[in-house]
């Protein structure tokens, strides 16, 4: 097939991460007879640097365009200045509104390679499968902001439509895997979070008889989310819960660096990125691990191309990568750290051999 990708690398380490994928993507292309023709642009401070916008029109217009996006991360603390007039993460939240990208699949599966990484037992983490459907274009992130010189505020504001289209996109999900949802609120507190648990209580019971919604406060989801994994199989939250949420849940993986996401609307172009961001503290470095990024692009193969098995492959070498012990630093015991050249490289050999789920025009 032909797809059209646009690569966003950003800022930090974003474009080490990015680069490592796209070699991931050229290699599939390659390997499984595919045509992707990547075009690269400006987002974040890279971009208000050459053009002083952080999603300059250009760039919105040509993802617009694409299949898929695929993006590294944006911010440091170059544009970090509380009086900038202009911030990356500002871009990024345009793109994510602009594609109408309202749900963000944020999966945790960790890998029996790199249990031993994860400040958690490892008898709690083996068999955990889950998936957070983190909402990502309303809430807190979107309501109107107020600032004086002795008060600010965020407004955190939900519509009925914005809860219903995510909660049922959860409820899919559900339903091709152990169809058991939980709903992730404040509603004890926040007049949002009781509009959300009333709503996603209705779609449940009107559209997904066969799924199982249950309900759990955000403040003792994170507890349990290290306590209990395994209980939990899609989790489906608000724009801001999610998104602490999965940085917790990235424990359970054992690195912030290993997860990766897909963000879909209705449309047919999807934006797939890590959940980490720039890391400044190591960007530079040729140290960072590409893990996360490049399991999203297989999210970017199976959501936007259509592309199941070559998706799995990519996942298999990724982990059949770790379980040669091929492990960046967030990941590898003191002093035997791989470079992200080194497990990029490992990744890509991993793709030269025979792929067991491979029904594949080889
Ligand atoms: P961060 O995710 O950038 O880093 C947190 C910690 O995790 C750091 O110690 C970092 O070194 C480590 N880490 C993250 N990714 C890693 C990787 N791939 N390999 C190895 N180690 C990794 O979070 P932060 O430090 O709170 O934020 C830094 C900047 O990134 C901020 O400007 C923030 O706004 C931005 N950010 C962007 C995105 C995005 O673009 N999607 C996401 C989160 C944060
Ligand atoms: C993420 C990031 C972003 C978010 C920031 C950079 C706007 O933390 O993708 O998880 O909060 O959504
Ligand atoms: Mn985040």
């Amino acid at each position: 097939m032909h797809a059209e990708i646009v690569v966003l690398p950003g800022d930090g380490i974003g474009p080490e991460v990015t680069a490592a994928a796209v070699e991931v993507l050229r290699a599939v292309a390659r390997r499984y007879h595919h045509r992707f023709t990547l075009h690269e642009h400006l987002i974040g401070g890279a971009a208000i640097d050459a053009t002083g916008e952080a999603l300059p029109e250009a760039t919105l217009a040509a993802c617009r365009r694409a299949d898929a996006v695929l993006l590294g991360a944006v911010g440091g603390p170059k544009w970090s200045d509380p009086k900038a007039p202009v911030r990356p993460e500002q871009g990024l939240l345009a793109l994510r509104k602009g594609l109408g990208l309202y749900a963000n699949l944020r999966p945790v599966q960790p890998h029996a390679a790199t249990l031993g990484a994860s400040p958690i037992k490892p008898h709690l983490l083996a068999g955990v499968d889950l998936l957070v459907v983190r909402e990502l274009t309303g809430g807190i992130y979107f309501g109107d902001k107020q600032r004086s010189a002795d008060r600010a505020s965020d407004l955190c504001e939900y519509s009925v439509a914005e809860i219903e289209r995510v909660v049922r996109r959860a409820c899919a999900l559900a339903r091709g895997r152990r169809g058991q949802v939980v709903s992730v609120d404040k509603a004890n507190v926040l007049e949002t979070s009781r509009l959300w648990r009333e709503t996603a209580t209705r779609v449940a019971r009107e559209e997904f008889p066969d799924v199982t919604l249950e309900h759990q406060l955000v403040d003792s989801m994170a507890m349990h989310l290290i306590a209990k994994p395994r209980a939990f199989d899609v989790i489906v939250t608000e724009n801001m819960f999610g998104d602490i949420l999965t940085d917790e849940a990235s424990m359970l993986a054992g690195s912030l660096g290993l997860l990766p996401s897909a963000s879909l609307g209705e449309g047919k172009v999807g934006l797939y990125e890590p959940i980490h961001g720039s890391a400044p503290d190591i960007a530079g470095r040729g140290i960072a691990n590409p893990c996360g990024t490049i399991l999203s692009a297989a999210l970017l193969l199976r959501h936007s191309l259509g592309l199941a098995d070559e998706a799995a492959c990519v996942e298999q070498a990724v982990a059949g990568a770790l379980e040669r012990g091929v492990l960046s630093a967030d990941l590898a015991p003191e002093g035997r750290a791989a470079t992200t050249a080194e497990v990029t490289a490992a990744v890509l050999a991993q793709l030269e051999l025979p792929c067991q789920v491979a029904e594949l025009r080889d």
